[in-house]
């Protein structure tokens, strides 16, 4: 049997309900906030990762899918929105117009990574970004976006927030840093080993525990930002704080990506833990645009895994619209005449159905109880002639008779009344 590729999923039906429903409250919020949906393709030019997201992350060292086309042109599944979109934005000369731009998209990334709870190598994110918005304010309504999203899931969650400077006062920090561990090389992982020449930050968020005490007395960003990162940063707190957003200034929340300026910030569970736990992240790239060919407009944005809110969400919290009736045939002729009710019914947006199957009234009203459907009809020769039937509630046996044209207005009735 061919079996699906590893870290990938199939998501059945009750599992999809799920992931609708978040994707609707997230379309929901994001909405309240001015975004409009964007969408963009699958694939693009391996290059736009190289430079959006940067050469020296994981993502483009190891767990990019990058493929050669039949013309020999060098593409990659997105394994993030961040880059594509703003390469969007460059490309169709979105700034032109009205500013701030507001956007926001779901989609499917893909990334090489090892399997484990909350991390596939394909999954659905939900994005937002905003571009060409300086001040604080921005950076306080993104995060209010994305905390209000796993508020309106009902996952407890808070805010791991930092700053990790501009072009102007991390080069300083990252001295400081490099310098703080170069000393103490010896103690640490070979993962860090490896990233101190390439991202020296990246060291502060290893999991490791030799390499989290060290992390622990690492120098802080917080004491070598420049005076407009510091404004910037102290602002957003008052603002987040003002929003009633729980949060607290994590010095070692530093992200995987390369292209954060300023504020960087993850959504955590309160009840999860490892991978799984983090629910989303995001933070400003001043400079991606720029670097994309476009002009010097800074950006801020979050995405979150639609996965992982799966995972947190409570139970029973997504609940499936139960299908409202089932009409059962009896005989030849009632069958066909159930055919052109449900038609009917379904156009006047009433969920129905009938027998697909040729079965007896018994496991009719068996497979209609399976099913979850709120109410059942029988219709037999009698039923037809006189334009009559009863709608059997399956909740309670409870019986209301109703001519057949009237079903639609009965229903609705009886299920307001629910
Ligand atoms: P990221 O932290 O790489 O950021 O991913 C954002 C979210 O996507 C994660 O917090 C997680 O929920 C989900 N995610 C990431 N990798 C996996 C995986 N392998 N399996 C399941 N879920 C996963 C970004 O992608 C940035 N583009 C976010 C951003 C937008 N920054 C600014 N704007």
């Amino acid at each position: 049997m061919i079996q699906r590729p590893r870290g990938t999923a199939d998501i059945l039906p009750a599992e999809a309900a799920k992931y609708r429903y978040i994707e609707q409250k997230a379309r929901e919020i994001a909405a309240l906030y001015g975004f409009s949906e964007i969408r963009f393709p699958t694939f693009e030019s391996t290059e736009l990762f190289f430079r959006g997201v940067g050469d020296g992350t994981d993502i483009v060292q190891k767990e990019m899918y990058t493929f050669a086309d039949k013309e020999g042109r060098s593409l990659t599944l997105r394994p993030e929105g961040t880059a594509s979109l703003a390469r969007a934005v460059v490309e169709n000369g979105l700034y032109g117009g009205n500013m701030p731009l507001k956007y926001y998209y779901v989609i499917n990334c893909f990334r090489y990574e090892v399997p484990q709870s909350g991390r596939s190598r394909e999954f659905t994110q939900f994005g937002m970004e905003l571009y060409g918005a300086p001040l604080p304010a921005a950076d306080v309504s993104v995060i209010s976006a994305a905390y209000r999203i796993a508020e309106a899931l009902r996952i407890k969650a808070t805010v791991n927030l930092n700053s990790i400077g501009c072009r102007n006062c991390r080069p300083v920090y990252l001295a400081k840093l490099r310098e703080y561990y170069e000393a103490r090389r010896d103690r640490l992982c070979d993962t860090c080993r490896e990233r101190l020449g390439v991202n020296a930050m990246r060291l502060l968020d290893c999991k490791e525990p030799e390499c989290r005490a060290l992390a622990a007395e690492a120098p802080k960003i917080s004491d070598c930002l420049c005076d407009e990162c510091k404004a910037h940063f102290s602002a957003t707190v008052r603002g987040l704080e003002r929003a009633g957003i729980r949060y607290r200034i994590d010095p070692n929340t530093v992200r995987g990506l390369d292209y954060y300026t300023k504020t960087v910030f993850e959504l955590i569970a309160d009840d999860g833990s490892g991978a799984a736990a983090v629910l989303g992240g995001g933070g400003r790239y001043d400079g991606m645009i720029g670097e994309l060919g476009g002009p010097e407009l800074g950006g801020i944005g979050f995405a979150v895994g639609l996965s992982r809110l799966a995972l947190a969400m409570p139970d029973g919290e997504a609940k499936e619209e139960k299908p409202a009736l089932y009409v059962a045939p009896m005989g030849e002729r009632a069958a066909e005449e159930a055919a052109v009710i449900c038609e009917k019914l379904r156009s006047l947006g009433i969920a129905c159905e009938t027998d697909l199957v040729g079965r007896s009234l018994k496991a009719q009203m068996k497979y209609a109880d399976k099913s979850g459907f709120g109410y059942t009809a029988v219709i037999g020769d009698s039923e037809l002639d006189s334009g009559k039937c009863v709608l059997r509630s399956m909740a309670d046996g409870c019986e209301t008779e109703t001519a057949i044209s009237d079903i639609p207005d009965t229903l609705v009735k009886l299920l307001a009344a629910e």
